[in-house]
């Protein structure tokens, strides 16, 4: 088998292009709040979109299932029935009021490398592929609806935690009750994981939710590892009291502390550590106009490419809340929600994506971008079990998280090209 495509017609990379974005348009409108894009975990969009991922795995010839995480997967077998599969995919949920291509890019773009790679071709040097391939719909990779992020991913990591079933939703619904009302059984979590035996890697094509591809003008770039991160609830609390009769000499306001702390996690951010954090909710209570707040709630999210940084800006965030709650005589305390390290792209990976990229450039071109993820993605959870390699694909503008976000479909089809080069110099490395 060559490690290389064959001469294709020229139209089979566009028109698979066209497709996959037709797709994300069709899926786009399984959304749970008309004229937005919204689908979270263990809603009825996910059923349905799950639905529509299994009738398009069929289409091109895999087999089906639902794992007990509710992520949807095709598998097509190699020809020795035991051979270890690679895993391709991504995520089919959303954040709220999202774009069309975060994730759902990944999850179609892998589609099409299963079709053109068992498609007979005139000189029939396709399959067999020394792996099985197998395509994972991940079925919550943004922690819209409970808070914890890469459910999905974990479960299938084996990496799940019993503490995580009590998380409830909006509505104060548990993780455990959404489970049992998706129609997946809670006791059974356990089967959605993977062997490392099964597996010969975890590999991802997704947008880059930045705007580095767009300033260097360039379609495509190697991952190089996955950003570290870390989410927290913050709660404030002081004292709620009349907005007219309570002097400023008495008041305990808990939603100025928040201000102060949203403003502080900016300062220390933009300091020297390489590290972003956001605040991105940010609640009063009782939530009158004529009270002062006496408890406000915010979110904390901390990236960055390392590990130990990130962790000691979180010390110094501390640090400098107990100082700005301690002279406004507040209290405050945080709930840790989300803890993942960074993932380094493993070598061999890194490699066949850079090569798949090389087979879409001129003879002689520069090398591609290598660029680390500020964003985070599954293979940060699968990184527990396997190998992980990521495509990036130019996001305009960088705008992502937001219904702007856009691909262009030449640089699909570009993508797609790339990741079936990949695949093949994977499997050449195989044999
Ligand atoms: C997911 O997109 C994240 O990085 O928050
Ligand atoms: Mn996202
Ligand atoms: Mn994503």
């Amino acid at each position: 088998m060559s490690p290389r495509l064959p001469e294709l017609p020229p139209d089979v990379f566009p028109a698979a292009a066209r497709r996959v974005m037709a797709r994300c348009d069709e899926l786009a409108r399984v959304t749970a709040t008309p004229g937005r894009i919204e689908r979270v975990y263990l809603s009825t969009e996910h059923a349905r979109v799950n639905r529509l991922a299994a009738e398009w795995m069929r289409e091109v010839g895999m087999t089906t299932s639902q794992d007990a995480a509710g992520n949807q997967i095709g598998r097509l077998a190699a020809s020795e029935p035991h051979a270890p599969a690679l895993m391709l995919g991504s995520h089919l949920d959303t954040v709220p009021d999202a774009g069309r291509f975060d994730g759902i890019v990944g999850v179609l773009m892998a589609l099409e490398i299963v079709r053109l790679l068992r498609a007979p071709h005139a000189d029939g040097w396709i399959s067999p592929l020394p792996f099985a391939l197998e395509v994972v719909a991940f079925s919550d990779e943004e922690g819209t609806r409970f808070g914890k992020a890469l459910l999905g991913s974990s479960a299938v990591a084996g990496t799940w935690s019993d503490e995580w079933w009590s998380l409830t939703d909006a509505d104060g619904t548990t993780l455990r009750e959404a489970f049992r009302e998706f129609g997946l059984d809670p006791g059974r979590i356990g089967e959605a994981a993977r062997r490392p035996d099964e597996l010969v890697g975890y590999l991802e094509a997704h947008i880059e939710q930045g705007p580095e591809l767009d300033r260097r003008g360039e379609s495509l770039a190697v991952v190089s590892s996955i950003a570290s991160a870390r989410r927290f609830q913050l709660v404030i609390e002081g004292e709620a009291r009349h907005a007219g009769g309570t002097p400023y000499d008495m008041r305990r306001d808990a939603l100025l502390g928040a201000s102060e702390a949203a403003l502080a996690v900016e300062r220390i951010c933009r300091g020297e550590h390489h590290i972003i954090g956001t605040v991105g909710q940010l609640e009063a209570f009782p939530g009158a106009v004529n009270i002062v707040p006496g408890e406000a709630h915010l979110s904390l999210d901390l990236r960055g490419e390392y590990d130990g940084s990130r962790d000691r800006v979180w010390d110094e965030i501390s640090a400098d809340l107990d100082g700005i709650m301690g002279v406004r005589g507040l209290r405050w305390h945080a709930r840790e929600v989300h803890n993942a390290a960074a993932v380094m792209c493993a070598p061999l990976l890194r490699d066949v994506v850079r090569e798949g990229i090389l087979e879409t450039l001129p003879r002689g071109a520069d090398e591609p971008a290598t660029i680390f993820s500020r964003a985070g993605h599954d293979g940060m959870a699968i990184g527990a079990i396997t190998d992980v390699g990521m495509l990036f694909l130019r996001n305009p503008d960088g705008i992502s998280h937001h219904p702007d976000e856009a691909v262009s479909i030449g640089d699909v089809s570009l993508g797609i090209r790339a990741l079936a080069e990949s695949v093949l110099h994977l499997a050449a490395e195989h044999r």
